[in-house]
């Protein structure tokens, strides 16, 4: 049974692009396991392009793992992924190629969905690249769709078709449990905060079984690996944004850096179990935004009846982000205050008619609240 949550997990693009071997996804798993990922709920280690071949079996019609990276195949890679109690994913693509040129689904959608299945695949990316242009998206992920539901085992659909043909529109009818409506993230602040702002109107179209997905994320990765864009890449604060917007927004939690070699700090903040908690809503009710600056700061409805907020300062000076209660439906004539508990630093603050919350240059700060007499 797949979980109605946003999943978590590792992908090997950010960090490795194609440079991946058997002993890495080894390491990988047990870097999730000792470190402590696997117990804040990071269970999917998925390998994205450039793991098979450029043909298929010339008999069986199979897609063929490459020999050079896994020469003892991919079936005793899968198994000790496995053994350390991680579920498995694998890359595809609906076009005829993927984005790195190796063979893809087209016309075998049902074939590789089975082959996954008896492999013991438990999550497929699904990407876009090298289509037929005449065939929309829609029909090609709705094959892929049927193919994993007809394949024999739970396989979770993750759809990447980077938002284009109105995606949040049909992909929920198409059996996907994510999919990505955004372009490829890179390390720095401006590719995150492009990525968010530009899922702003979209919020509403994630739900319990089905959400958004951001794309893997940077956090922690300082600039190496091969979503580096040069000096620019992120710092403590801006890390700090990025991490509690994909909670904020229920997207997928799938960590895109080194996680054998990431400081302690960013593994710290990664594993938040209460930033996660937020994430994790069972409810996954959209997040919306609050306040004076429109896209600065947001609020989300738990199901236990409290509310998550994050305020966001984007700029290079101090100041406050604030917003009038009223625009959570708080109004001062009921009586009621808003009571917030810092979920990083624990400060506890009471507000009733106007919030402003002092939040330190290119950084975030996230709160849990509830209303209080
Ligand atoms: C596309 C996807 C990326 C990654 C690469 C691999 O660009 O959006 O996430 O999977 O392909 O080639």
């Amino acid at each position: 049974m797949i979980k109605k949550t946003p999943p978590m997990g590792f992908n090997t693009w950010n960090t490795f692009g194609e440079c991946f071997y058997d002993h890495t996804i080894r390491e990988v798993a047990d870097a999730l396991v000792d470190r402590g990922f696997k117990d804040a709920g990071y269970e999917y280690l998925i390998i994205d392009d450039h793991w098979n071949m450029e043909h298929r079996d010339p008999v069986t019609k199979r897609m063929i793992e490459r020999p050079g990276k896994f020469p003892n195949g991919l079936q005793p890679v899968i198994d000790y992924v496995h053994g350390k109690g991680l579920k498995m994913g694998i890359y595809s693509c609906a076009g005829v190629r993927t984005c790195g040129q190796k063979m893809g689904s087209f016309d075998y959608d049902f074939l590789d969905a089975k082959t996954f299945a008896e492999w013991g695949i438990d999550y497929l990316k699904h990407d876009f690249c090298l289509h037929p242009e005449l065939l929309s998206g829609e029909m090609m992920y709705r094959r892929m769709g049927l193919a994993l539901r007809h394949s024999g085992r739970d396989i979770l659909f993750a759809a990447c078709n980077w938002g284009n043909d109105d995606v949040w529109s049909w992909i929920r009818s198409a059996g996907a449990h994510t999919y990505r409506s955004t372009g490829d993230i890179y390390d720095n602040f401006k590719s995150f905060v492009d990525i968010f702002r530009s899922q702003l109107p979209k919020l509403g179209s994630s739900c319990p079984g089905c959400q958004n997905d951001l794309d893997m994320m940077t956090v922690g990765m300082e600039g190496a690996g091969n979503a580096a864009t040069g000096s620019d890449f992120g710092t403590e604060g801006t890390y700090r944004i990025q991490f509690c917007v994909w909670c904020m927004f229920s997207s997928p939690l799938i960590l895109g850096c080194d996680v054998r070699s990431v400081s302690d700090k960013y593994r710290d903040l990664l594993c938040n179990r209460e930033l996660i908690s937020i994430n994790q809503d069972p409810e996954c009710r959209p997040a919306f935004p609050i306040g004076l600056d429109y896209n600065m700061a947001f609020c989300k409805l738990l199901s236990n009846g409290e509310y998550a907020f994050l305020f966001i300062n984007p700029d290079d000076n101090q100041h406050g982000v604030g917003f009038v209660t009223h625009d959570i439906g708080l109004c001062e004539a009921s009586g009621y205050k808003l009571h917030l508990t810092d979920l990083l630093s624990g400060e506890e603050l009471e507000y009733s008619d106007y919030v402003s919350i002092p939040v330190p240059p290119k950084d975030c700060r996230i709160f849990k609240g509830k209303l209080v007499k």
